[in-house]
């Protein structure tokens, strides 16, 4: 295991990982002694463990628990610890916590002050989607919305800025090595050939499926290789009418990037776990992992999304809906990697519907992407596409046949529901019974006609 260099609340330090897996949680709690760093549910869930983590790209709220040592390197980390000054003086969210009385057992209170402080650096008042990751069991929401709000206009403390100008004095000086165990690649071509020769190696992008393999399964994985230092893969290139997305690109990224194209697909990812995993996750690693709930590919299949794949210099190109084979089976080689999805930068008519017991930081039981083109009152062309509905993520291509050729009109959305039962036998699971499933994503083609009708229809816009 090679050594790693990141910044500690604003000191360099060096570091040999016990292991290539071990998580910057139990580096703080254990190594470091900086316990403020709570550790709630260790799977990304809670918030309790939430740290500052500060790259090229600025602040960013992370949970420490399912972040391994390797992916800091050359960043700069603040925890609870750090948010106060040097001479003990308390970070404006901290004074606004206790004047608002934010706070009882306290437990989850380090993590909220520190997404809190990450929201304040970046002068966000959208309290509820910044906060949205870290859970409180007993003092309730409200208290701690009103802390944040009064903390709005405070300035940023002068500590609280220095993490920026310091991150580029770390350098580990042992990056891009290939020692067994620890490969943290910089360049994608010598990637490439490397995991073509390698493919049993374990891809880690965002972790926050692989860091639950760890702490929750207890597993040792094979050759671990972090992506995140590959900045080809974490491009978003427009070529002509299409979108290039790099599988480094995380759900926060392409969120942002989908605001102005796609608004619905945006709005749905605003519900994709909460800002910290959306901070860590790839596109490519939701992909890549095949979940027949992963929020991603339905609204990328919808929209008619190509796959790029990869196996050393040999690059090759499918529709996305053929990568999903069976479940948990996709068309992947050995040694062959997710390198990009591209989609089309216009899409009117798509609109995209999660539905999850919890508005925010919920798996979706269902998934719904829709685009329907419709001509002279007549539908011309239709793209479904559905999570949760089968093994993996799939169109559904009964109802787009009842659809296609087909006046817009209520007879033909029948038909196209009814449709809909040839094309999934859903599962019951914890999430939703099979008959729920189905009958919701029938629902959802009447939501979507509405929507198109320009009816409200996002929980957020309908009153009671
Ligand atoms: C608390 C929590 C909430 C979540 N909520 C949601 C949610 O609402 N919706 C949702 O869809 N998902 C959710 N997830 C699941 C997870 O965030 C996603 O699946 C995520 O996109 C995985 O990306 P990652 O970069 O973290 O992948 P990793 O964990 O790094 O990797 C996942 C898999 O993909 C492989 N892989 C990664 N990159 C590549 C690549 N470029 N080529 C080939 N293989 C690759 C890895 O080897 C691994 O098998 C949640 C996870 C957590 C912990
Ligand atoms: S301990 Fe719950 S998110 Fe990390
Ligand atoms: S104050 Fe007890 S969990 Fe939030």
């Amino acid at each position: 295991m090679s050594e790693i260099a990141f910044l500690l609340n604003g000191t360099p330090v060096r570091v040999v990982p016990e292991g290539p897996t071990q998580t910057l949680l139990d580096y703080l709690r254990d190594t470091k002694g900086l316990c403020g760093t709570k550790e709630g549910c260790n799977e990304g869930d809670c918030g309790a463990c939430t740290v500052m983590v500060t790259d090229a790209k600025g602040a960013q709220a992370l949970n420490a628990c399912i972040l391994f040592l390797p992916q800091l390197d050359g960043k700069a980390v603040r925890t609870v610890e750090g948010l106060s000054g040097p001479n003990g003086e308390h970070h404006p969210v901290q004074t606004a916590m206790v004047t608002h009385h934010g706070s009882q057992c306290g437990f989850c209170t380090p993590g909220f002050c520190v997404s809190m402080a990450v929201g304040h650096l970046a002068g966000r008042q959208d309290h509820d989607t910044v906060l949205a990751g870290n859970l409180c069991r007993c003092t309730g929401y409200a208290p701690i919305i009103r802390a944040a709000q009064s903390a709005e206009t405070a300035p940023v403390p002068e500590w609280m800025q220095t993490d920026a100008f310091n991150v580029a004095q770390i350098s580990s000086g042992a990056r891009g090595q290939t020692a067994p165990g620890h490969l943290s690649p910089r360049n994608l071509d010598a990637f490439a050939d490397w995991y073509a020769a390698n493919p049993d190696a374990t891809l880690i992008a965002g972790a926050t499926d692989v860091g639950l393999w760890v702490t929750k399964q207890l597993r040792d994985l094979p050759k671990p290789t972090f992506l995140g230092q590959l900045a080809d893969l974490q491009r978003i290139d427009r070529q002509g009418d299409a979108l290039r997305i790099g599988a480094g690109v995380t759900i926060e990224a392409l969120l942002q990037a989908m605001i102005p194209l796609h608004p619905s697909f945006a709005e749905m990812l605003r519900r994709y776990a909460s800002l910290q995993v959306r901070n860590a996750a790839t596109i490519g690693g939701n992909i890549a992992n095949g979940s027949p709930i992963g929020d991603g590919p339905p609204p990328l299949i919808a929209m008619g999304a190509t796959l790029h794949l990869r196996r050393g210099a040999q690059r090759r190109d499918l529709p996305l809906e053929e990568f999903f084979l069976d479940y948990r089976k996709q068309d992947r080689q050995p040694g062959e990697f997710v390198e990009a999805v591209s989609i089309p930068v216009s899409a009117p008519a798509l609109r995209v519907y999660k539905l999850s017991k919890r508005f925010d930081q919920d798996i979706s039981a269902v998934c719904g992407a829709f685009n329907v083109t419709i001509e002279s009152g007549k539908v011309t062309k239709a793209r479904i596409a559905f999570g949760g509905m089968a093994g993996t993520p799939k169109r559904a291509r009964a109802a787009e046949a009842a659809l296609i050729g087909q006046p817009w009109s209520e007879a033909t959305l029948a038909a196209a529901r009814d449709a809909m039962a040839a094309d999934y036998q859903p599962l019951t699971d914890m999430r939703a019974s099979a008959a729920y499933r189905l009958v919701t994503a029938q629902n959802m083609l009447t939501r979507y006609a509405h929507d198109l009708a320009g009816s409200p229809v996002s929980v957020l816009e309908v009153q009671p």
